[in-house]
């Protein structure tokens, strides 16, 4: 372990949803694979004791992934638990004790935003944030102002570069993978512009409803759970400019350059739906208009992307589960063949099954002058095999910020949705297992049709 390498865990929310499908099965991982053995501190108000938390942890982990008994032994014998109040300056005194000599302790806040300001004081005060990391949870705001708000309390406490905002999407092997494939091969880059590439697409779509959630979801909206973030970064990584020079900030410098130059929503260019039966959900309001599915046509006002148009969807209880992006080459200029020319396009599969392929027209074998399309499969596989928490967790510990959020990189997305948050479009209703309101083929046009992912086998 290196001296920059966090050298203690710990998570604030260690009773709670986030803490139990994701983050016990992050750190089996971390310790199980990269001999993470660091004291790992859980920190909730539930009037629970030591052994209770332990047994959560292995209750989550029988639900997440499983453990094999000697990584889940050192796993529990990490484990510390404070239960307090976070209010309670004793808490954080608690918290010191537990740390033991720890020096650069990681602090996961897996918390809603409202209780930032009070946790990152306490730890001030009590003298926890020097030379700490701070990792925290999406959403980050409900817009730009609060967004603005949260950076600035946790600014105030601890540098830009010990901040670490989450946002799990990043963490996916099939969106590094993006990156990867553009810029480790030079024969994308010539064809990566206005002059070749005639529209993307990316669609998630999601064919479970919004579940347990209601209450949360009917605050949030496809637009800001969804798009604001993840889709967002992943438009970023397809279509940011190859990073320069050896500043370990130059990746992000480019997602920040990217999506600063794209031009903000208006009302028509965004699709509302809403899935019959979603007002039923407990924690949904009767007569809720917040969406469940969103449809969005983007343009990136630069000398690269120009007029490109970019179509983004999301949505729950569509046909299928699965995120995928597809970028539409133009067709040749004018056609030589009988048959309608080939457009020609990129498709990354980003899950629940990973992909990356390339779609072309081929002859068919015969006298004739005929064709077909055929995808060269470049990369297959089931799913990717590093969890993104884990991967994400992993690091920050090691104080790496490439794959998180940014201050100005989270604003510019905000600045994206921030014209149609506050007075949106209305829903349209759609049928469950169906892609949406029939306005998204509207919206798209002659640019369309939508091209629906297949299930995965
Ligand atoms: C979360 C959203 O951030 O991402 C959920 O809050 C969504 O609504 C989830 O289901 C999707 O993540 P993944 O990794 O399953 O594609």
């Amino acid at each position: 372990m290196s001296d920059t390498h966090s050298d203690a865990i710990v998570f604030f929310g260690a009773t709670g949803d986030l803490a139990y499908k994701q983050i016990f099965p992050a750190l089996l991982g971390l310790v199980r694979d990269e001999g993470v053995n660091v004291p790992i501190v859980g920190v909730a108000k539930a009037g629970w004791t030591l052994e209770q938390f332990q047994a959560r942890a292995e209750d989550s982990l029988d639900h997440h992934g499983g453990a094999d008994p000697a990584s889940f032994a050192k796993l529990v014998s990490a484990l510390r638990y404070v239960d307090g109040d976070y209010n309670d300056p004793h808490t954080f005194e608690l918290l010191k004790q537990a740390l033991g000599g720890a020096k650069r302790p990681l602090h996961y806040l897996a918390i809603p935003p409202s209780l930032f300001g009070v946790v990152v004081s306490g730890l001030a005060s009590a003298g926890l944030s020097e030379n700490a990391r701070l990792v925290v949870e999406k959403p980050f705001g409900r817009d730009r102002e609060s967004a603005a708000a949260l950076n600035r309390i946790l600014l105030e406490r601890f540098p830009e570069e010990s901040i670490f905002r989450i946002d799990h999407y990043l963490g996916k092997e099939p969106v590094q993978n993006i990156v990867y494939t553009r810029f480790a091969n030079a024969m994308f880059e010539p064809l990566w512009n206005r002059q070749h590439v005639r529209s993307v697409q990316i669609t998630m779509a999601e064919s479970f409803g919004v579940q347990d959630r209601g209450a949360f979801y009917d605050s949030t909206g496809a637009l800001r759970d969804v798009v604001q973030n993840h889709l967002l970064q992943v438009l970023a990584n397809l279509m940011m400019d190859p990073p320069t020079g050896e500043d370990h900030e130059a990746s992000r410098d480019q997602k920040a350059a990217l999506l600063r130059a794209v031009r903000p929503l208006d009302a028509s260019s965004i699709v509302r739906g809403q899935y019959r039966g979603y007002r039923a959900v407990p924690g949904v309001e009767p007569d809720s208009q917040v969406e469940t599915y969103v449809a969005v046509k983007l343009f990136v006002d630069s000398w690269r992307w120009a007029g490109v148009p970019i179509y983004i969807r999301a949505g729950k209880c569509l046909p299928v589960t699965t995120a995928e992006v597809l970028v539409d080459f133009q067709p040749p200029p004018r056609a030589v063949f009988e048959q309608a020319p080939a457009v020609g396009h990129i498709r990354a599969r980003l899950s629940p099954d990973v992909c990356m392929a390339m779609g072309l027209r081929i002859k068919r074998p015969g006298e004739k002058m005929i064709g077909e399309p055929v995808e060269l499969t470049l990369s297959e596989h089931a799913a990717s095999l590093l969890p993104p928490y884990q991967r994400l967790l992993g690091d920050a510990m090691r104080g790496d910020g490439e794959l998180f959020g940014r201050e100005d990189i989270v604003d510019a997305q905000w600045r994206v949705v921030q014209p149609i948050l506050f007075d949106p479009p209305p829903v349209a209703e759609y049928e469950p297992g169906t892609w949406g309101p029939e306005a998204a083929d509207a919206l798209i046009g002659s640019d369309g049709p939508w091209r629906n992912p297949e299930p995965s086998v």
